[in-house]
């Protein structure tokens, strides 16, 4: 798939059928993860698969804004080293680069944020010198995508030079 119209169509997926995902393409998404760019080439990141059905309700019974990772054929929890002020910049660019991979084998996907952080530290054996960054869950979409990306117009955004000046 063109990288511009991966950009363009993916939506995010919470609502994942129970179609089984074949390896290579987990490891081509963790790939995905592996080959982006970080500050300094640091590659602080750190990259915790869970695939058991009843590991992943766990992941969902100790979220707030995340259920959905129950029915999620599996998700990735990314780590990061806080001590590079970048670090939540290189988390993003981990996920999106995973998301687009794997919406390029038509995996759907998405992350959530709120969890409880003392049990999924627990749960997962995380020290705390690692931050946890975000959960994403990727699965085959139970039904067909459709819809349409709600987002701010261009000229609302982005300026010319100055932020005073309107893009052309
Ligand atoms: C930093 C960040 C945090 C997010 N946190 C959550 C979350 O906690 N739970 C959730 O279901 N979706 C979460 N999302 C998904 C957003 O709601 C979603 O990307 C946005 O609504 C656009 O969706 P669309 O691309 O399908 O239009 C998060 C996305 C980002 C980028």
């Amino acid at each position: 798939m063109d990288v511009f119209e991966a950009i363009k169509t993916r939506l995010e997926v919470r609502d994942y059928s129970s179609e089984p995902v074949p390896k290579e393409v987990l490891k081509e998404v963790l790939e995905a993860g592996r080959l982006s760019p970080s500050g300094l080439n640091t590659q602080h990141w750190r990259f915790i698969v869970v695939e058991d059905r009843r590991d992943l309700q766990e992941l969902a019974d100790i979220s707030t804004s995340g259920k959905w990772v129950a029915g999620a054929a599996f998700a990735v929890v990314i780590l990061t080293n806080p001590k590079y002020p970048w670090h939540l910049i290189d988390a993003g660019r981990v996920v999106t680069h995973m998301q687009l991979a794997a919406w390029n084998r038509n995996l759907g996907s998405c992350i959530y944020t709120g969890y409880d952080e003392k049990a999924m530290r627990q749960k997962l054996n995380i020290p705390e010198n690692y931050h946890i960054a975000c959960v994403a869950g990727f699965g085959y979409p139970r039904r067909r995508i459709i819809g349409r990306k709600r987002r701010l117009p261009l000229e609302s955004i982005a300026f010319s030079g100055r932020m005073t000046q309107p893009l052309t």
